[in-house]
């Protein structure tokens, strides 16, 4: 409320009342010990136009992790679930995590498994709207989405990430995205909340060392292993496939694919299954759609980069 007054003192009327909103928010949902629904934090005002908010029930165990990348993430919840006892000792908690790979392996999951094991609620920012929609006024409106991280403890996720890293020195760079950068840059910096700050890029190579260093940690997704795709079929597949056999033979047609790519076979294969009335899942029928993916795959490798 202090910082609502003083903005307003500063003519800076909107955030002000932005300000109250918030705090009007997080008071509606304060949650009773004794559990019961959590109401959702909605952003309201120009915010609910930046910000999509959920509150996710995912946890990690529902995801298949490389090992580093399991280790860094239960480190953050550790250290998210001593946050008082951290920050009384003058210590910072992780919570800028910068999450780097290849499409469909687990970045936006993690962001929202990270607020559902910490039963926090997930803002998603859509870097790419933000920039096109509000061109010219972005930064005041990451202004905003800082704010607000300042005022309602969260996962915020800015996915897409590198649409803002990307344009820094760029033939088309106008002085605008160089601006925005900056000003990411420096709110990223100056952010002493107790929100987790979380970005998602397909495309680390563009990204300037100076975001890079911003960060508390850089995470590194790949697409999953032998192993890991056996544990992928296994987590998803177990009510539906007895042996283990046709588990390590489909997890030998699936090399190579992504999380995302091996989900969507297995649920095309159980879908079947159910539709049909079969009570196990075929490994023929499942083998056949993990070749199909492979081949769009090659398909999309091998088409000419525009
Ligand atoms: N590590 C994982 N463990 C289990 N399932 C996964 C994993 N990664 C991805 N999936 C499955 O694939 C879907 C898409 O993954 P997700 O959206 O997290 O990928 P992403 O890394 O954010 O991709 P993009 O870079 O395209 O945004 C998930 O909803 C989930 O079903
Ligand atoms: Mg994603």
């Amino acid at each position: 409320m202090q910082m609502a007054a003083r903005e307003a003192k500063q003519g800076h009327g909107k955030l002000a009342e932005e300000l109250r909103e918030l705090i009007d928010a997080a008071k509606e949902r304060q949650v009773t010990p004794g559990g019961g629904a959590i109401p959702i934090a909605r952003p309201r005002g120009e915010l609910a136009g930046l910000l999509t908010a959920s509150y996710p029930t995912r946890k990690l165990t529902d995801m298949v992790l490389a090992q580093p990348v399991e280790e860094s993430l239960q480190r953050v919840l550790k250290e998210q679930r001593h946050l008082s006892k951290l920050r009384s000792h003058g210590l910072h908690p992780r919570r800028k995590l910068l999450l780097v790979g290849p499409s469909g392996t687990g970045k936006t999951m993690t962001a929202s498994a990270l607020a559902g094991e910490l039963g926090i609620p997930l803002f998603v920012v859509r870097l790419d709207a933000l920039i096109t929609k509000f061109m010219g006024e972005t930064a005041a409106k990451l202004r905003q989405v800082f704010d607000a991280a300042s005022s309602t403890r969260g996962v915020y996720f800015f996915d897409e990430f590198d649409a803002i890293g990307s344009h820094r020195g760029t033939a088309n760079d106008v002085g605008e995205i160089r601006r925005i950068l900056n000003s990411f840059l420096l709110m990223i910096e100056q952010d002493e909340s107790n929100s987790l700050i979380v970005a998602a890029t397909n495309h680390p190579g563009i990204l300037d060392d100076a975001l890079f260093r911003r960060f508390d940690d850089v995470i590194e997704y790949h697409v999953p292993n032998p192993k890991e795709i056996q544990a992928l079929l296994r987590m998803r597949l177990a009510p539906y496939l007895k042996s283990s056999k046709s588990i390590r033979e489909l997890a030998a047609a699936a090399d190579g694919l992504s999380h995302a790519e091996i989900a969507r076979a297995m649920n095309d294969a159980i879908k079947e299954t159910v539709m049909h009335d079969l009570d196990e899942v075929s490994p023929d029928m499942l083998g056949a759609l993990l070749l199909s993916r492979q081949n769009v795959r090659q398909r999309s490798a091998a088409a000419p980069v525009k």
